[in-house]
């Protein structure tokens, strides 16, 4: 499956392959946790900079996953890599989210289902107008099949990919807000414009650990227990894509 067996941030170890879905976190221990909880015939596929990929049997089915690290230019070199160079189809952002919306709680699941940003990304590919980054139509309808499988609580719509988590500017999210944006992360609309230029698939989903409305905050055991309920969301969508 692997067309690659080294690029400047990803080794391949020896034996080792990508899955044509990865299953992206934005931490290289969270990355190493879902793997050693759900995967089996384990394998460590990369550890460049300590960024763990691993692929294993989900169900019987290969499955990878690897850490994206934290902002849109750490996910745009990873997602572009897996894409361009290691023939990974789709990418499955698994992270978290501070919401900005009254009516979303913490640890209620949002999907991108688009994903506004404050950041220049779409610039680069130098287009005469503003790019929408979407997620992929299957894979969103897929996820949200079995969020409801699993009884989950979520909501379907915009992100907000910030370029700053210590914003300073104290208008930004009121007017989000005033968009209906549901939440504001830090990678999706990279990863979605990476994907389009690719024409390979991706989809963002979070849970929510803050609210920046009410100030409500999840505890670590609480942020755990959510974040069970999407790793498994993520992992049967992965097996029937
Ligand atoms: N901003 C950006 N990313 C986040 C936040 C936030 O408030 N909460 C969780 N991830």
């Amino acid at each position: 499956m692997s067309e690659m067996k080294s690029t400047p941030h990803i080794k391949l170890e020896e034996g080792g392959y990508f899955a044509k879905t990865v299953l992206m976190p934005g931490d290289p221990l969270r990355s190493s946790k879902i793997a050693h909880d759900y995967l089996e015939d384990l394998k460590l596929v990369n550890n460049v900079r300590g960024v763990q990929g691993y692929t294993g049997l989900y169900k019987g089915e290969p499955v990878s996953v690897m850490a994206s690290g934290m902002g849109m230019p750490s996910i745009g070199i990873y997602s572009y890599e897996l894409f361009n160079f290691f023939g990974v189809e789709n990418i499955i952002r698994i992270g978290s989210a501070g919401t900005i919306q009254e009516n979303i709680h913490v640890r209620d699941i949002v999907f991108g289902q688009g994903a506004c940003t404050d950041s220049r990304y779409a610039e680069t590919f130098k287009l005469q107008g503003t790019f929408a980054p979407i997620a992929d139509f299957g894979v969103l309808s897929v996820a949200v099949e079995e969020a409801s499988k699993l009884g989950a609580t979520y909501h379907v719509g915009n992100l907000l990919s910030s370029d700053v988590f210590y914003g300073d500017n104290t208008t930004a999210n009121p007017a989000w807000q005033k968009m209906g944006v549901m939440a504001i992360e830090m990678e999706a609309a990279a990863l979605y414009m990476n994907a389009a230029r690719a024409k390979k698939k991706a989809l963002a989903m979070c849970t929510i650990s803050d609210s920046l409305v009410t100030g409500e905050v999840t505890t670590a055991e609480e942020r755990q227990n959510s974040f069970t309920q999407m790793m498994e969301i993520a992992l049967n969508t992965a097996i029937r894509l």
